[in-house]
């Protein structure tokens, strides 16, 4: 892309460069903060953008500016064949940064062909460091495979690897701190998400969010941190230098202190639904599009303009809040 090439920039003039793209709805867990414990309706497959589908819209995205891409789910590792689409989104001129969300559960046998791929960034998620706290908010019990597919992701070699663990208040206090010191020792960026009201059982309430400077407060008892300037400018964690020069720490306010202002993301769909935000109430229809037999040139128009009326933020701490009629697992996190 040269300075002349347009360029997605919304009615608040944010500039967008960032896709994250949900490849499918379901998962191997049940996490409470996320999906019911049972009866789970998913999309139909037919309805699932193919892998050549999402390739075209990487390829008209990318000529917008776009140059990070981040595979969701769900679980992004249920949907069969991932490294060929990763090797598909690898060659479009560019995409300078592949990433992926996943639960690790599967990376023990697909983090080698993930890295050959051409993936280069894992986000895993992991909420506790006890079995019986991790089976209780994940519904299922395997914290081992997660730690296993952790450490094949490390020696297969992946370097940038972050953990997230959703902050729930009087659930996580006591997972703080060997969340903290795991991530000293092993080399991996640990970031504590504020709970969101997007879980599917309807349950969020204020005071079930760990806040963020709470959080903070407990590991300042132990290391001295050193606040990052311009972490939000990236990406939505505020992070911190450990003082001593061992790693770093982030941390996602979304409910206390919203970053919307900075937003350079945009997101899509598992069965290709455009969504400007996290919480949207509407979405765009890119598969409609695709299916019917759009042009390039027509699809890029229609991003443009759902991005100009992207939201200015969410309304989490506003009267007039909607809980997203998806759960996260059917939006991609
Ligand atoms: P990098 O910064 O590129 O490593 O990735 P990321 O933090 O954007 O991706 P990841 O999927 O790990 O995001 C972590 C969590 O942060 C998500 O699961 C959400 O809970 C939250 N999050 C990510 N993006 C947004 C966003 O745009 N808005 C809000 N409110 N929360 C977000
Ligand atoms: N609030 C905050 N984060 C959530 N995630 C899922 N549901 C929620 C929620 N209600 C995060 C998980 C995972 C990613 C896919 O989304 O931690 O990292
Ligand atoms: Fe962007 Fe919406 Fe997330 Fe705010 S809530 S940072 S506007 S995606």
């Amino acid at each position: 892309m040269n300075s002349n090439s347009p360029k997605l920039v919304d009615g608040m003039g944010r500039t967008i460069v960032n896709l994250r793209i949900s490849v499918t709805d379901r998962c191997n867990f049940r996490c409470t903060y996320c999906m019911p414990a049972d009866n789970v309706e998913f999309m139909d497959r037919s309805n699932l953008l193919s892998f050549e589908e999402i390739h075209r819209v990487v390829t008209i995205v990318s000529k917008l500016g776009i140059n990070r891409i981040r595979l969701t789910g769900g679980e992004p590792l249920m949907r069969k064949g991932l490294p060929i689409l990763i090797k598909m989104i690898d060659k479009v001129e560019g995409i300078d940064d592949i990433a992926m969300t996943t639960n690790a559960y599967f990376l023990k046998d697909q983090a080698q062909s993930l890295i050959e791929a051409g993936l280069k960034r894992l986000n895993v998620s992991l909420d506790a460091l006890d079995p019986d706290k991790f089976r209780d908010v994940n519904r299922r019990d395997c914290l081992n495979s997660v730690l296993e597919g952790l450490n094949t992701a490390r020696k297969v070699g992946f370097k940038s690897i972050k953990i997230n663990a959703v902050a729930v208040r009087n659930f996580s206090e006591p997972e703080i701190m060997g969340l903290i010191e795991m991530g000293r020792s092993d080399g991996f960026e640990i970031r504590f998400i504020e709970f969101m009201p997007l879980d599917s059982d309807k349950t969020w309430e204020r005071n079930k969010v760990l806040f963020g400077h709470e959080i903070i407060d407990i590991i300042k008892k132990k290391y001295e941190l050193v606040p990052i300037d311009n972490s939000l400018e990236i990406g939505p964690a505020s992070e911190y230098n450990f003082a001593d020069g061992k790693g770093k720490v982030g941390i996602i306010t979304a409910v206390s202190n919203p970053f919307c202002d900075h937003c350079n993301r945009i997101r899509m769909t598992a069965d290709g639904k455009l969504r400007t935000c996290l919480f949207s109430e509407n979405e765009h229809d890119l598969k409609n599009l695709i299916r019917n037999g759009a042009s390039d040139e027509v699809i890029a128009e229609a991003i443009q303009q759902a991005v100009l009326i992207k939201e200015p933020g969410h309304k989490i701490n506003l009267k007039d809040f909607k809980q997203p009629n998806r759960a996260m697992h059917a939006i991609g996190g």
